[in-house]
């Protein structure tokens, strides 16, 4: 029996040849770490849906923050809990309020990339994303908070502000902002292609942000957060497309490990810098199979490669830190 002259093992034959065959390597300078700070606390707090994450205090955001610089992590995504809220989270662009707050103090002291989620969910009383009357979430109405939210985040210094409410149009509607206020070199990353999905259940018991059906008649994000079930060339392109037109600097696909085809999709697609954000879920499942022993910590090097493969650029991960931190990349 004749076999052919290739064999292709001789490229794994050891794990320097491996080393420079392979063509997808993670980064550090491809992470970006989430951070929740939260009002009204006198120490940081562990997340209990969300092991080794924090609610900071805007003392323990400082420490945090001097971490991430220490080990080289280039973002930040910084997500705010208020203690108030209202029906309209219209404490979502004060001046004074507690993402404002943190952002100014990250950027007095560290030149990390600053972004900043732009969302009602943690502003307003029933945890939806934007204002709700009827039982319906209105379109229009939430854009103009969103924007003022926006904005607030920009005058704190923001670098990129990240809207994350699927409302349509919102990227139009914040660009406009952004530009009539002079803060042209704000940009815009936004959730464009954000799935309504399971795996975001540990963060919304951290931002005590779940939809409050009772008082709403709207159970869940369904009517503005993309159904699972569509394929990756359709409506999540069309998305991706229109955040696009309307000025979006950064495109994301969110989840990740479940959504490797739309991450894949769009970056054949869009020669635009893409981001996967690699939700709460994902997290608590992977860190929770690696206590148990069930996998090995390897899995978290193999989960960020896969995203990576798949075509995004940067990587939003809880993981980022411990990453660089325990040497895993
Ligand atoms: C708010 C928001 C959510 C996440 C980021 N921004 C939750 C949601 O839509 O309910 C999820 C992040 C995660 O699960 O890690 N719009
Ligand atoms: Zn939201």
């Amino acid at each position: 029996m004749r076999y052919p002259e290739k064999r292709l093992r001789r490229y794994r034959k050891d794990e320097k040849i491996r080393e420079l065959v392979s063509n997808v390597k993670i980064n550090k300078t491809d992470l970006i770490q989430p951070v929740f700070v939260k009002e009204g606390l006198d120490e940081k707090e562990e997340i209990p849906s969300m092991e080794g994450q924090y609610h900071h205090t805007l003392e323990s955001l400082e420490e945090e923050i001097e971490e991430c610089d220490r080990l080289g992590i280039p973002g930040v995504l910084v997500f705010g809990i208020p203690e108030k809220n209202d029906e309209k989270g219209s404490l979502a662009h004060e001046e004074e309020g507690i993402v404002q707050r943190a952002v100014r103090s990250i950027k007095d002291f560290s030149e990390i990339e600053v972004f900043t989620d732009v969302c009602l969910c943690h502003y307003t009383s029933h945890g939806h994303c934007g204002i709700v009357k009827e039982g319906e979430l209105l379109n229009d109405e939430s854009l103009e908070v969103l924007g003022k939210a926006a904005l607030s985040h920009a005058e704190a210094g923001a670098d990129f502000v990240a809207p994350s409410a699927m409302m349509d149009h919102q990227v139009k509607y914040i660009r406009d902002v952004l530009d009539e206020h002079g803060h042209e070199d704000v940009g815009i990353m936004s959730y464009s292609a954000k799935f309504a999905s399971n795996y975001y259940g540990p963060f919304r018991d951290a931002a005590e942000s779940s939809p409050d059906g009772a008082s709403t008649g709207l159970r869940n994000r369904d009517t503005y957060q993309m159904d699972y079930r569509i394929g990756g060339e359709g409506q999540p392109m069309e998305e991706i497309k229109m955040d696009l037109q309307e000025g979006a600097d950064i495109v994301m696909v969110k989840p990740a490990l479940p959504y490797l085809d739309i991450i894949n999709e769009a970056s054949h697609r869009f020669d635009v810098p893409m981001a996967a954000y690699s939700v709460s879920g994902e997290y608590q499942m992977l860190k929770n199979s690696v206590e148990n022993d069930i996998f090995s910590e390897k899995v978290l090097e193999e989960s960020l490669c896969s995203i990576k493969r798949a075509g995004a650029d940067m990587i939003i991960t809880y993981f980022a830190k411990e990453m660089v931190k325990d040497g895993k990349i």
